[in-house]
């Protein structure tokens, strides 16, 4: 093996649901393995800073920024993206509010909101407008002012609300 040269190593995860087995350079991010290997580019990258919010994905089940997390610190572990969440049919309903209320425009900050209210709205199916804002504090939009955003996660939960009272 020459200097410098990059050996790949094993990784072994899973992503919406099915085992991914790749060999991955130790310092590929998630969020690049996940676009470039897996073709998931519903995880966006803004600022890959940590910033923006972006590329935020699930891992085990927590939102991590899949700009700063290595993939290889993934191994063993169980992500969800934006795909998956969206094929789940569990943010089917974030979904059509968002579009009833306008709460995208590019839609370059959408999949990183929608994993942030779906996250949100299951630890806290009542949050008042000041909790959703400080909710979405880490994901930012340069085009709708937040206020569309912030009603349609606030239907979303009112809906899911009456929904499970009846
Ligand atoms: S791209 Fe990861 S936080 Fe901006
Ligand atoms: S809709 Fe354009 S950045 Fe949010």
């Amino acid at each position: 093996m020459g200097p410098g040269r990059v050996v790949n190593i094993p990784l072994e995860l899973r992503v919406n649901g099915d085992d991914v087995a790749e060999f991955v350079e130790p310092r590929t991010s998630l969020a690049d393995f996940l676009r470039d290997k897996l073709q998931l580019t519903g995880t966006h990258l803004g600022c890959e800073m940590g910033v923006c919010g972006a590329c935020l994905v699930l891992l085990d089940g927590k939102p991590v920024h899949g700009c700063l997390v290595l993939a290889v610190q993934a191994a063993g572990s169980e992500v969800q993206t934006i795909e998956g969440l969206s094929e789940s049919g569990l943010v089917a309903d974030l979904q059509s509010a968002f579009h009833e209320r306008n709460a995208l425009q590019c839609g370059y900050c959408t999949p990183g909101m929608m994993m942030t209210a779906h996250r949100l709205l299951e630890t806290d199916p009542d949050p008042d407008r000041a909790t959703i804002r400080r909710a979405l504090s880490g994901n930012y939009c340069r085009c709708t002012g937040y206020e569309a955003i912030v009603d349609a996660i606030a239907t979303t939960a009112a809906r899911r609300r009456t929904e499970a009272a009846q």
